[in-house]
C-alpha cells in the first residue's frame, strides 16, 4: 500500500547547532518542506541578525540535492523589544516568535518571567501579524507537573488572547483534553500542533519495566484519556491542529542521567510515526490535511508544491544514530515501524 500526500511541513522543531546540525537536519530535510526551528540554542535566539546566521548554518547541514526552508523564529525574553519585531517581520525570514515561561523547559532559563512584561512587544507582534508560538505551562512549583498546561490556559493563555484579539497564537504541543477544549473554542487565531508522541503513547511509556528516560519530554506524557482526545482533534479535520513534532535531540549522556533533560527525539521518522498513530485511528485520508495543508493556511505561506510518497513497509530504527561525539537514542529504537517514506535518489553529488 502507498500513500502520497502534499509535502508535509514540520512546525515546531530543535536541531540544536554546530555538528548536532548535520546529525539531525539531514532526517528532518528528507521528509519536509519547511520547518519552523526553535530558537533555545544556548545563548538563545534573540535576534535577526541571529537567526539569519542560524538559518545559514542551518541551511548548510541540508543534504545536497534537497530543497529544504527553515522558519526561523525568535526568542522572547523580558527585554524584547517593539523594534526587535518590527525588524524581525520586515526580515520576511523570522515567521514568529517563541515564549518560553522561564524554567519550564529545556534552555529556558532566559524565558520571561512575568507575562505582562511583554505586552509592549505582544502588541507590536499583533500590529506586524507575526505569531507568538507558546510553551503553554506554568512554572509554579505549587501545581501538578500533569496540571501545568491547563492551569497556564486559565492563567495566562485565556487572558492574553482576550487583550489581543488580532495576535496569532499557537498553543505548541498541546497535550491535554482540556489544551483540545480550549483551542477548539477558541477564535480562528488560536491553533495548536501536535506531536507524534503524544500522539501515540501515555504516560505509562515512562515507566515502562523501570524509569525510561527517552520518553522524558515536555510538556510530560499525559494518561490515556488525554491522548484519546489529542488523536481525536489532529484526525478531525479541524484546521487549527496540525503537524509539529517537537523533535528534541540530546546526547545519550544526557538523557541517561541522574538529572536527565527533557526531549524525545522523532525526526529519524516524523512523517511514519505520525502515519501510525493516523492509521490506528483509522483516520489515514486526514493525515494530508494535518501534516500539509493546515500549518501553511494558518501561516498564511503557500502549501508545499512537491509530494511525498509512504509506503507499508516494515523497518527497524535503528539503536542511536551519531550527534555531537556521542550518540543520540531515537523514539522506537530498535523496534520495527509499519510506514516507511519512500526516497528519491537524491542528485549525484557533483564530481569536480
Ligand atoms: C525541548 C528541548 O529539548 O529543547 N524539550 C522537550 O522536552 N520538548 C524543549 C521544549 O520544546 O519544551
Ligand atoms: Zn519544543
Amino acid at each position: 500500500m502507498e500513500l502520497t500526500l502534499t509535502r508535509p511541513d514540520d512546525w515546531h522543531l530543535h536541531v540544536r547547532d554546530a555538528d548536532a546540525l548535520a546529525a539531525v537536519v539531514p532526517h528532518t530535510a528528507q521528509q519536509f518542506g519547511r520547518a519552523i526551528i526553535m530558537p533555545n540554542l544556548q545563548p538563545p535566539v534573540t535576534t535577526t541578525k541571529q537567526a539569519l546566521a542560524y538559518r545559514e548554518r542551518i541551511l548548510a547541514a541540508v543534504p545536497e540535492g534537497i530543497r529544504f526552508t527553515p522558519l526561523m523564529t525568535l526568542y522572547l525574553t523580558n527585554q524584547t523589544t517593539a523594534d526587535d519585531i518590527i525588524e524581525a517581520s520586515t526580515s520576511k525570514r523570522v515567521q514568529a516568535v517563541k515564549l518560553y515561561p522561564a524554567g519550564a523547559t529545556t534552555h529556558s532559563a532566559a524565558g520571561v518571567t512575568d507575562i505582562s512584561k511583554t505586552y509592549a512587544v505582544l502588541e507590536t507582534m499583533e500590529a506586524q501579524g507575526l505569531p507568538l508560538l507558546v510553551h503553554a505551562e506554568v512554572t509554579d512549583p505549587q501545581v501538578d507537573v500533569f496540571d501545568r498546561e491547563q492551569v497556564f490556559i486559565s492563567r495566562h493563555l485565556e487572558p492574553l488572547i482576550a487583550r489581543f484579539p488580532k495576535l496569532r497564537v499557537v498553543l505548541e504541543h498541546v497535550t491535554t483534553r482540556e489544551g483540545v477544549q480550549f483551542v477548539s473554542g477558541a477564535p480562528a487565531t488560536v491553533a495548536a500542533t501536535i506531536t507524534a508522541h503524544h500522539l501515540l503513547l501515555n504516560r505509562n511509556a515512562m515507566f515502562r519495566g523501570g524509569l525510561q528516560p527517552h520518553a522524558y519530554c515536555l510538556p510530560v506524557l499525559k494518561r490515556e484519556s488525554h491522548r484519546e482526545a489529542l488523536l481525536t482533534a489532529a484526525t478531525s479535520g479541524n484546521s487549527k491542529f496540525f503537524l509539529g513534532s517537537d523533535s528534541a535531540p540530546h546526547t545519550r549522556e544526557r538523557k541517561e542521567s541522574t538529572c536527565g533533560c527533557a526531549g524525545i527525539y522523532t525526526a529519524h521518522a516524523a512523517l511514519e510515526l505520525y502515519a501510525q498513530a493516523f492509521e490506528d485511528a483509522g483516520a489515514l485520508d486526514r493525515l494530508e490535511d494535518f501534516a500539509s495543508h493546515f500549518g501553511p493556511d494558518f501561516y498564511g505561506l503557500p502549501r508545499n508544491a512537491d509530494s511525498i510518497t509512504l509506503e507499508k513497509q516494515d523497518w527497524q530504527v535503528p539503536d542511536s544514530y551519531p550527534l555531537s561525539g556521542s550518540s543520540l537514542v531515537p523514539l522506537f529504537a530498535g523496534e520495527t515501524l509499519h510506514w516507511r517514506v519512500k526516497q528519491k535518489p537524491l542528485a549525484r553529488p557533483q564530481t569536480l
